[in-house]
């Protein structure tokens, strides 16, 4: 682990602009925006930050992390910071499976993710990224008697789906990770291998996301997100025990389904073909926010049109999370 400080002077104005004005960030920028992160204990920037190529986790898949969102609120000039406690908790919870430790306490982690995003100074929608791995620069795969890093790093983020318009979506190939190999619950890099697998054969295929099946046959989730169906005003979303990886978001989503819509919410086990016969069917996560599927499999969902339901939750959610709701205003912290 090396981290070499630079003389604040010696940056250019380009090299410390992290501003985007677009919704959506560039897929892929040429050279990454040289922001402010933090790494085992001291804040850096991004290019300063020097990884070995033996880093134990790159090869073996042996890290936890979290992904958060932050919403810029355009008319306020302020930048929210989403449920970000609670996704420090889960993140103990999964380093705990993987008997890591978190370097902080959730209240120090999270003022620590909000002087990273206040350095930065973003004016835009933020992803923020922790992420806690074995650091070790040595052969052998294992968790016990190793060294572990801890950094945060923040960037501009669009949408990660399409939101609007609908996905088209195909019951996955590959079977989600079970609790008794590799625990979905818990946030490990190295599940996201199985994530990869789905998201790039649904999208080589045609199709926007996968749908993912537990071993068993009954469905989990998406690639990264979690899912709900609505049928007969009655909304269904897979338990804890399916092998999801157990979503803020879906926390979220679960209360403004029963607060905002007056719906009841079963969390039950869902067969394949109730993915064809449901009247409405949404995933959701922090990247995915609330995305509304129309097609499984090439048949349709419902009418084939964004749902009713969904499209009223995802506009009771995005009003939260932008920090436009009185009554949600504890789901965030103000940035600046
Ligand atoms: C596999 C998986 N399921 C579900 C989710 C949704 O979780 P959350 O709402 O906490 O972002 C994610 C996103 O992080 C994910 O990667």
């Amino acid at each position: 682990m090396r981290h070499v400080a630079r003389p604040e002077a010696t940056y250019t104005r380009a090299e410390m602009s992290v501003e985007t004005k677009s919704k959506a960030a560039p897929k892929k920028p040429a050279v990454h925006p040289n922001t402010w992160v933090y790494y085992d204990g001291e804040f850096g920037r991004y290019h300063d930050i020097k990884l070995g190529l033996m880093t134990h986790a790159l090869h073996y898949g042996t890290g936890v992390f979290e992904g958060i969102r932050a919403y810029w609120n355009v008319k306020e000039e302020q930048l929210f910071l989403l449920e970000a406690p609670a996704h420090y908790d889960r993140m103990r919870r999964s380093a705990n499976i993987m008997r890591f430790k978190l370097p902080h306490s959730t209240e120090e982690l999270v003022n620590i993710t909000l002087e990273v995003l206040r350095r930065n100074q973003f004016k835009s929608d933020v992803y923020i990224r922790p992420l806690l791995f074995t650091a070790s620069e040595e052969i052998g795969v294992r968790l016990h008697n190793i060294a572990h890093s801890f950094l945060i790093y923040a960037i501009p983020f669009g949408n990660y789906v399409e939101i609007e318009g609908g996905l088209r979506c195909m019951v996955s190939t590959w079977r989600r990770v079970p609790d008794q190999s590799l625990p979905a619950r818990a946030k490990i890099t190295g599940s996201y291998a199985q994530s990869a697998l789905a998201k790039s054969e649904a999208n080589e295929a045609g199709f926007d996301e996968a749908i993912v099946l537990t071993v068993d046959g009954h469905v989990s989730e998406g690639s990264a997100e979690n899912l709900f169906m609505i049928k007969d005003g009655t909304v269904v979303t897979p338990p804890v025990t399916d092998d999801i990886l157990e979503g803020i978001t879906r926390t979220l989503i679960i209360g403004l389904i029963k607060d905002e819509l007056g719906l009841p919410v079963v969390e039950r086990s869902i067969d394949r073909t109730e993915l064809y016969t449901c009247d409405e069917l949404l995933l959701c996560g922090t990247g995915a926010q609330v995305a509304p599927v129309i097609e499984v499999d090439r048949r349709t969902v419902g009418n084939g049109k964004v749902g009713e339901f969904t499209q009223e939750l995802q506009n009771i959610y995005f009003g939260a999370v932008r920090g436009e709701t009185p009554k949600y205003k504890d789901w965030t912290i103000p940035v600046y």
